[in-house]
């Protein structure tokens, strides 16, 4: 309705309004100016001219919305149609009549095409605020005409092209923002001779080259904001001499070199902001003097060394920042006696020591967060008496002792201490720690069990304590009535009881409870936890059936079940059906999809798997296959004989696809045709085998004794159903009770050992290191559970017809530890090792073979040595002179070796996650 109700209205506007002409000109032109608005609020409804009127030197426009005049209404002084759903593209060609206008605020709507040349004509303007609309093209020549202009505010549009150069000759002007526009090229040298500028916002353009020098005249700027361009070269000293700044602000503007010593001299600084850039050598100690200071954030750049002693100095610092960087010593005793201190966070650097044992005596801390160093020793005591700490984060360092400094810590919302060497029990008292949402206590040493009163934790979203192998104790009653977890894992704790009932868990999502003694059934009521998506119960003595409704839930995306001692038949929800086999392994009375167990209409178990006499003529032709295959491989020829005369009647076959379009003939007639069989690899258990249908494969025979045989085909099925084009296939495997062969597609284009001295280009060597990272990265996050390669390296690197790289071998090392009884389930180190053996991997292809097997001894070379060595073996020039092209590479190759350098840092902790690497090279940060 209404629409139908502004239909009159607009006929009105557009067909009326221009009729009634005996106005006086300034309206006239306010009503053209709006002929040209979009007013779908309709907020200019005021903007019309009465029929009747009388002629008077006033000008009717005074009562619009929008308008102010002068005290008696001869002059329009100020237009505000800010906040005004307004748009369309304005012609400019009504502000000859408006040449009185002092301000102008058009800003907060969504004016779009070029910016009006005619606003340059309205001379008396002391403001002109544009900002938030989405102008476009470049920035007109000819502010300058604007003598008088103090703010011009063209924040947030899309002008490109450079900025205006002639903006500083408006003597009297105090603000300038053209942030958050397009705006490339370099800042103009001419800013530097704004005479009383007091504010100056440039940032999130496409800016670059060098800061201007110039800047160190602007002796007046108290605010200027520049960053979130990508300029060239480092911070000019010059900026030391812009004596009157509070705030500056170069975040994220790809800027190197060193931070200036004179920056010290700004002796009113309030805030430095020069995060996200790759500044590097120490934080200059003249930091310490700017009493001033208030925030200081130097994180994510390469600073190295200690945070300066005289930062003592910085009575009113309130946040320190120098996360993400190389930085390395102990925090200075001044730091904890800052009076003003709120943040501390300096994670994800080589700091180490023992934090200041009065930190937090001295100030009212917020955040602390220090994680990823190598601190030692404990808790500060005071840590928490200011009352105020709610994010305390200390994971991966070296922290001792127990956890009484924060007991009863009630501020606290976050408590992050995982990967630490804590002791002791869990000592903290949820009835007061009433705020807490997340607390990780996970790889620790903690004992005594979880705390009993964790029920009084309202808030609490994520609790973890997994890998605490002496935690003990059993599962408090009332763990899942707690009304807003989400997430509770306390894998390898070593609990044991009972299951406790699930009588509310709306809100749970993520259990993990693997690796301990859990007894008892799981409980029916655990299907009222609806929003389920993760279950691991994986490796406890769990008995009885599964819950049948568990497998309807229809969030649920991950169930491992794993060696327990569950019986019975698999629930046949739908969820359940969609799940691998490896979810339900070790179960030796349980039965029925996914796993080849059948069930029979009891609950009992079929032999499935072994070869029912109906099915006789069919096994036989797998037979045949299986012996071909054995065949094939040559030296497995007596064996073959043995095992067929024998044995034949306990030969199994299983086809993962890749073999099942061979027809029995084919296989008969390959029988008789071998014309090569070759070992490949050191091993002489792998050999390759032509078939006469073409197909070419790779035969690897294991041997196994009965007890681990389970284990092995089910770790063997799960790695037949594996697809990713970076991994060789597994096409069959055919087994009896003592030995198998696992039957692989063949690469014919050789390993990358053998091919790594190959000239490539860099985009072919890129492709080719994300490729394998894409494989390995498959192998760790998309398979449940993550298969460690386990022996990474050039040899096990195959092409494919394409050149594109597969990874071979990558479920060998875990079969051997099965094959010999070693297998002791997933470890998180070895999948670190993989990343460690990839980083190698990767630094062996940057440098075509020259360092292989390098270690960690590569952190010894200074990086920037090794870059040029790498820009060598690359053939880029690392001269400042050289193509565009050749300094993308130069920046691709930066980014690869960080990865290098940060895959093979000594502590498995500090390696990233194959998915983060994959991030980085795709340069993105993780
Ligand atoms: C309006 O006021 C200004 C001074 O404020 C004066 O100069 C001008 O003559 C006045 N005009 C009329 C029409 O009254
Ligand atoms: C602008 O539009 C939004 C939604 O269309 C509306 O909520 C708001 O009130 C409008 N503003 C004005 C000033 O009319
Ligand atoms: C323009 O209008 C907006 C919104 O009303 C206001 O926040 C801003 O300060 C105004 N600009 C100037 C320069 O006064
Ligand atoms: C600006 O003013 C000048 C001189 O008064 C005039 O020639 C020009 O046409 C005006 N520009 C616009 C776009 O109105
Ligand atoms: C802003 O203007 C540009 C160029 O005219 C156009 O491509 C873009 O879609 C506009 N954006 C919005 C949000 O209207
Ligand atoms: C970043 O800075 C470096 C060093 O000054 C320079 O070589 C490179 O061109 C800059 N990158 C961009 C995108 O401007
Ligand atoms: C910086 O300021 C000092 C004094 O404050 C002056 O001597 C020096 O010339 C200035 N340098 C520049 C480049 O402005």
């Amino acid at each position: 309705m209404k629409i139908l109700h502004c239909y009159p209205f607009i006929f009105i506007f557009i067909f009326i309004l221009p009729i009634s002409s005996a106005s006086d000109p300034f309206s006239e032109a306010l009503l053209t100016l709006k002929s040209e608005l979009f007013d779908p609020s309709n907020v200019l409804n005021s903007w019309v001219i009465p029929q009747d009127q009388n002629p008077s030197p006033k000008i009717h426009a005074c009562s619009w919305t929008g308008i102010k005049c002068n005290q008696n209404s001869t002059k329009i002084i100020a237009l505000d149609l800010s906040l005004k759903n307004l748009s369309g593209v304005l012609s400019g060609n009504q502000f000859n009549q408006l040449v009185d206008l002092i301000d102008l605020n058009i800003s907060h709507n969504s004016f779009s095409g070029k910016l009006p040349i005619g606003s340059f004509n309205l001379s008396s303007l002391n403001s002109l605020d544009i900002s938030r609309n989405n102008f476009s093209g470049d920035f007109p020549i000819g502010i300058s005409n604007l003598g008088n202009l103090m703010v011009l505010d063209a924040f947030s549009n899309s002008f490109s092209g450079s900025l205006p150069p002639d903006v500083c000759e408006i003597a009297s002007l105090k603000v300038v923002n053209f942030a958050g526009s397009y705006f490339s090229g370099p800042i103009p040298g001419a800013y530097g001779s704004c005479k009383n500028l007091d504010f100056l916002h440039l940032a999130g353009n496409l800016l670059s080259g060098y800061l201007p020098v110039q800047f160190g005249q602007l002796k007046t700027v108290t605010h200027m904001e520049i960053g979130y361009n990508s300029y060239q070269g480092s911070i000019p000293w010059q900026f030391g001499n812009m004596s009157e700044l509070q705030y500056l602000d170069i975040a994220g503007a790809n800027l190197s070199g060193s931070i200036p010593t004179e920056l010290g001299k700004l002796d009113k600084l309030d805030t430095l902001f020069l995060f996200r850039n790759s500044l590097s050598g120490m934080i200059p100690v003249e930091l310490g003097n700017i009493s001033t200071l208030s925030s200081l954030d130097l994180s994510d750049n390469l600073l190295s060394g200690p945070i300066p002693d005289s930062f003592s100095n910085l009575k009113n610092l309130k946040l320190l920042s120098v996360m993400y960087n190389d930085m390395n010593g102990s925090v200075p005793e001044g730091i904890a006696k800052l009076p003003s201190l709120e943040s501390l966070l300096i994670w994800d650097n080589f700091f180490g020591g023992t934090l200041p044992q009065e930190l937090g005596k001295h100030s009212k801390l917020k955040w602390v967060d220090v994680s990823t160093n190598d601190f030692v020793g404990v808790i500060p005591p005071d840590i928490c008496s200011g009352g105020q700490l709610s994010r305390l984060m200390l994971f991966s360092n070296y922290f001792s002792g127990g956890l009484s400094s924060i007991s009863n810590c009630s501020s606290l919302v976050r408590i992050r201490l995982e990967d630490n060497l804590f002791s002791g029990d869990i000592s903290l008292d949820f009835k007061i720690l009433s705020d807490v949402s997340y607390v990780d206590l996970s790889g620790n040493r903690l004992t005594g069990g979880i705390p009993d009163d964790i029920f009084h934790s309202l808030n609490l979203e994520h609790f973890s304590v997994s890998n605490n192998p002496n935690l003990g104790g059993i599962l408090p009653e009332k763990t899942w009535s707690l009304p807003v977890l989400h997430n509770f894992s306390a894998s390898s704790c070593n609990i044991s009881g009972n299951f406790p009932e699930f009588p509310f868990c709306k809100s749970l999502s993520f259990i993990e409870l693997s690796g301990n003694h859990l007894s008892g059934n799981i409980p029916e009521s655990i299907s009222l936890c609806e929003n389920l998506e993760t279950v691991n119960f994986a490796e406890n003595n769990l008995s009885g059936e599964i819950p049948v409704k568990l497998g309807s839930l229809m969030k649920l995306k991950f169930v491992n079940l794993s060696y327990n001692d569950l019986s019975g038949s698999i629930p046949m929800g739908n969820t359940f059906k969609s799940m691998d086999t490896s979810s339900f392994l070790g179960n030796p009375n349980l039965c029925g999809t996914p796993l080849v167990r059948l069930c029979h209409h009891g609950n009992g178990i079929s032999e499935g798997m072994e070869l029912g006499s109906r099915r006789n003529h069919k096994v036989a032709w797998v037979l045949v296959l299986c012996a071909v295959v054995v065949i094939l491989s040559g030296f497995l020829f007596g064996i073959f004989y043995y095992r067929r005369r024998n044995a034949n009647r306990h030969w199994k076959m299983v086809s993962f696809g890749g073999l099942s379009e061979l027809t029995a003939a084919d296989v008969l007639k390959s029988f008789n045709s071998i014309d090569s069989v070759e070992t490949l690899y050191s091993s002489n258990s792998v050999c390759k085998a032509v078939l006469l249908s073409g197909m070419t494969i790779i035969v690897r025979k294991i041997e196994w004794g009965t007890k681990s045989s389970n284990l092995l085909i089910d770790f063997i099925t799960q790695i037949g159903n594996l697809r990713h084009k970076n991994l060789i296939r597994l096409l069959g495997f055919c087994y009896n009770k003592n030995l198998g062969y696992l039957l692989y597609e063949y690469l014919p284009n050789g390993n990358l050992d053998e091919k790594i001295g190959i000239k490539r280009d860099w985009g072919s060597k890129h492709r080719l290191v994300i490729n394998i990272a894409k494989g390995l990265c498959f192998l760790h996050h998309d398979c449940h559970p993550a298969i460690p390669h386990g022996d990474l390296k050039a040899s096990n690197i195959a092409f494919d017809e394409n050149m594109e790289p597969c990874l071979a071998e990558f479920e060998f090392k875990t079969i051997s530890a099965m094959e010999t009884g070693e297998y002791k389930g997933l470890m998180d180190h070895d999948l670190k090792d993989d990343i460690f053996d990839f980083g190698e991997l990767v630094l062996e292809i940057l440098t075509n073979g020259r360092r292989k097997n390098a270690g960690i001894s590569i952190h010894k070379t200074p990086k920037d040595v090794l870059l040029k060595e790498i820009y060598n073996d690359n053939e880029v020039s690392a001269s400042s002179s050289s193509s565009l092209s050749s300094k993308s590479i130069q920046e691709e190759i930066k980014l690869v070796l960080e990865v290098v350098l940060r895959c093979t840092t000594s502590k498995q902790s500090d390696r990233p996650s194959m998915e983060d690497v994959l991030k980085i090279l795709s340069g993105l940060k993780p």
